[in-house]
C-alpha cells in the first residue's frame, strides 16, 4: 500500500504542484541556500507570506555568503512583519557558520544539518531530502493531517508526529524523496484541507482508512487551548520641533527580539499595570497624555496582548532627554529604516504616525 500511495501521490505532483520559487521544476535538485531559507521562513508562516520575503532576501543577499556579510540590523530589518524573530537571528548565526567554518557549503545529512542553529528535526529533514535527495521521512503540520487521516490516528495530537514518522519509514523514500515530501504537502493543502477535505475526489480515497471510516474531517483531533490575554500601556512620545519619537531596542532575548519598540509597560497577565508608575519614569508631567480610547489587540502564539495606547507631544525642554541608554530619538522619516514589528506598527498607526 505504501508504494500505490507514493505512485499516486507523485502522478498528482506532477501536475498539480504549486510552482514556487524555491523549487525546481523537471526533477532537478535545488539550490541548498534557497531551500534553507525557504523553510526557515516557512516554519509556523504560510506559503503566501513567506514568498515576497523570500523574493526580497535572495535580491538583497543571492548566496549564503552574502547573507553572512549582512548586519543583524539589516536582516532584522527584511525580516519584519515576518514573526517568530529568533528565526532571523538564527539564520544570521547559521549563515555565519557556514560561511566561515564550512566554506559555504551546507551539510548534507540529517544528522550534520541537525548541528546548525535555527535547524531542528523538520527542518534537518526538509533539507536533506530536499536539497540532497536523502530518503528521510519529512513531517510538518500538513503531512501530519495527511497521515492522520490516511492511517485514521485517532490519537492525542502531540503524538502524531512520531507516529506519521514511522509509518514514513516503511515508505519507499529511495526514489525522489524531496518531491515525495513537497508532494505531501501540496497534497494536503489543496485536496486534504482542514476544513472541506475533498474527499470525494480524493486520488488517495480507496487507500484512506478515516475516509471509510467516515470520520476523515474529524482528524487529527483537535486540542483545543485557552490563550490567556496580557495587558499593557504603550507611549507614544513625540518631540515638537523635528517630529521624532521616543523608541527603545528590545533586548536580544526575550519578545521580539533585537527590533525596535515604543516605550511600554510590562505585559501583564490578568489586569493592567500600575500606569502612572510607568509614565512617570519617563515623562515629569504626564498630565498631557492624550489616551487614545480604543486598545490594540495582537495575538501572540501562546497569548493575546491588549495595549492602550498614549500619546504625548513634548515641549522643547526634552530635546536631548534620552531616558534610558537603550533608547532613541528616530524622525519620523527614517523610522522604516528600522525593524519593526507588527505590534509596534499598530501602536503607530493609532497614534497617526505615518511610517
Ligand atoms: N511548507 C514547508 N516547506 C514547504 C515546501 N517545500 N513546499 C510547500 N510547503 C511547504
Amino acid at each position: 500500500m505504501p508504494d500505490e500511495i507514493v505512485k499516486i501521490l507523485l502522478t498528482w505532483y506532477d501536475k498539480n504542484q504549486r510552482i514556487l520559487p524555491w523549487r525546481m521544476v523537471d526533477g532537478n535538485v535545488p539550490n541548498p541556500y534557497l531551500v534553507w531559507l525557504s523553510e526557515i521562513m516557512l516554519q509556523q508562516t504560510t506559503v503566501p507570506t513567506v514568498i515576497p520575503y523570500f523574493y526580497r532576501f535572495l535580491e538583497k543577499w543571492p548566496s549564503i555568503s552574502d547573507l553572512a556579510r549582512a548586519s543583524r540590523d539589516e536582516i532584522l530589518h527584511a525580516w519584519q512583519g515576518l514573526g517568530y524573530y529568533n528565526r532571523a537571528h538564527k539564520l544570521h548565526e547559521c549563515s555565519i557558520l557556514i560561511s566561515q567554518k564550512y566554506n559555504n557549503i551546507f551539510p548534507s545529512t540529517y544528522n550534520n544539518l541537525l548541528l546548525l542553529p535555527g535547524i531542528g528535526p523538520y527542518t534537518a529533514a526538509a533539507i536533506s531530502s530536499i536539497a540532497f535527495n536523502q530518503p528521510v521521512p519529512v513531517v510538518d503540520g500538513n503531512v501530519e493531517r495527511l497521515m492522520a487521516r490516511l492511517y485514521a490516528l485517532q490519537i492525542p495530537k502531540k503524538d502524531i508526529k512520531k507516529r506519521s514518522t514511522e509509518i514514513l519509514q516503511l515508505f519507499p523514500l529511495n526514489h525522489r524523496p524531496g518531491d515525495i515530501a513537497q508532494s505531501m504537502m501540496d497534497f494536503a493543502n489543496s485536496i486534504c484541507t482542514w476544513a472541506k477535505p475533498k474527499c470525494l475526489s480524493c486520488p488517495l480515497k480507496n487507500h484512506c482508512k478515516s475516509q471509510k471510516l467516515g470520520i476523515a474531517e474529524q482528524l487529527p483531533k483537535r486540542e483545543v487551548k485557552k490563550k490567556p490575554t496580557r495587558y499593557a500601556y504603550f507611549l507614544c512620545i513625540e518631540r515638537n520641533h523635528d517630529k521624532a519619537f521616543l523608541f527603545y531596542k528590545r533586548p536580544l532575548k526575550g519578545l521580539l527580539p533585537g527590533l525596535m519598540g515604543f516605550p511600554s509597560t510590562n505585559w501583564q497577565p490578568h489586569a493592567w499595570p500600575d500606569a502612572p508608575a510607568f509614565y512617570s519614569q519617563f515623562l515629569p508631567n504626564h498630565d498631557n497624555i492624550q489616551w487614545i480610547d480604543t486598545p490594540i489587540q495582537h495575538t501572540f502564539t501562546h497569548f493575546y496582548l491588549e495595549a492602550r495606547v498614549g500619546k504625548y507631544v513634548a515641549s522643547n525642554s526634552i530635546i536631548n532627554y534620552v531616558p534610558f541608554p537603550n533608547m532613541q530619538w528616530i524622525k519620523s522619516c527614517n523610522i522604516n529604516k528600522h525593524a519593526l514589528p507588527t505590534l509596534m506598527k499598530k501602536v503607530a498607526k493609532t497614534c497617526g504616525i505615518v511610517c
